[in-house]
């Protein structure tokens, strides 16, 4: 299974420039499983929840939606990417998987970073693992990294493969996925953004780098830290299924859960 990574720096608020832009990345290049960046179309740092209203849209039946189901259909594939999902009252820190016949699988950011508390609802459904072919995929939304349960119980529901739509402006993040990789024996592909942002009197710098870790922990794609691109690879989802680190140690059967909870 080929899985590839799109790294961009999105022209705030100009959905057709960055779908443009998206779509001449990808065009000489094939891949079963695209990933792309957290709020990839729209850029990062909005005003206040009026403007990311504004910019949101509804699942399925959003231009973002339709664009990547047409994606899917015309390079018979599936993706991933991250949008402000529109729900009724509610908008959400989003990411939908969509293959050639329309969406797979959608999540809701659980784990709001920063300004975005003000911005957007935290997300309300389980973390979800969904099939891409005979692959299961999970997703999470960027500062789900700093919180293991996201991985974890992803890997507990058996995704193979962590899609990870990011837009990344502190450090560690990439050490964490594979560390993430290694806790789970998983594939965690991070989809980051690069350039800067400024915009409500604040100036974000993302940090690139976006990656495709094995699931023994071992980076297998890692793109510069401030260019725009792609990076394919191609890998087993299967190896995935292998919990164990030695004759003696299974990484999901020797968890001693009864341990684990808070008193
Ligand atoms: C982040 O969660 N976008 C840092």
């Amino acid at each position: 299974m080929r899985i590839g990574i799109v790294q961009t720096s999105p022209v705030f608020g100009n959905k057709a420039a960055n779908r443009k832009e998206i779509e001449e990345l990808t065009a000489e290049v094939r891949a079963d499983l695209w990933v792309m960046p957290e709020l990839a179309l729209t850029g990062y740092e909005y005003l206040d929840r009026e403007e990311a209203r504004t910019l949101s849209e509804e699942v399925p039946g959003g231009e973002t939606c339709q664009w990547l189901i047409q994606f899917c259909a015309e390079r018979n594939c599936h993706a991933v990417i991250g949008l402000a999902e529109r729900s009724h009252m509610h908008v959400f820190n989003a990411a939908v998987l969509t293959g050639p016949e329309g969406v797979v699988g959608q999540y809701r950011k659980l784990h709001l970073f920063d300004h975005e508390k003000k911005v957007f609802d935290p997300g309300n459904i389980p973390f979800t693992v969904f099939p891409v072919g005979s692959a299961r995929v999970g997703l999470m939304i960027c500062f789900d990294w700093r919180f293991p349960e996201a991985a974890r119980t992803l890997a507990l529901r058996g995704a193979q493969i962590i899609a990870h739509p990011s837009n990344l402006v502190m450090p560690y993040c990439q050490h964490a996925m594979v560390t993430r990789s290694l806790e789970n024996a998983v594939f965690c592909v991070t989809a980051n953004r690069v350039g800067t942002e400024r915009r409500a009197g604040r100036c974000l710098t993302f940090t690139g780098h976006s990656q495709i870790v094995s699931s023994k922990g071992t980076v297998l794609a890692d793109a510069p830290g401030n260019e725009h691109g792609v990076a394919v690879v191609e890998i087993d989802p299967s190896a995935a299924d292998n919990k164990r680190v030695t004759m003696w140690n299974d990484l999901v059967g020797d968890r001693r859960a009864d341990f684990y909870e808070k008193n």
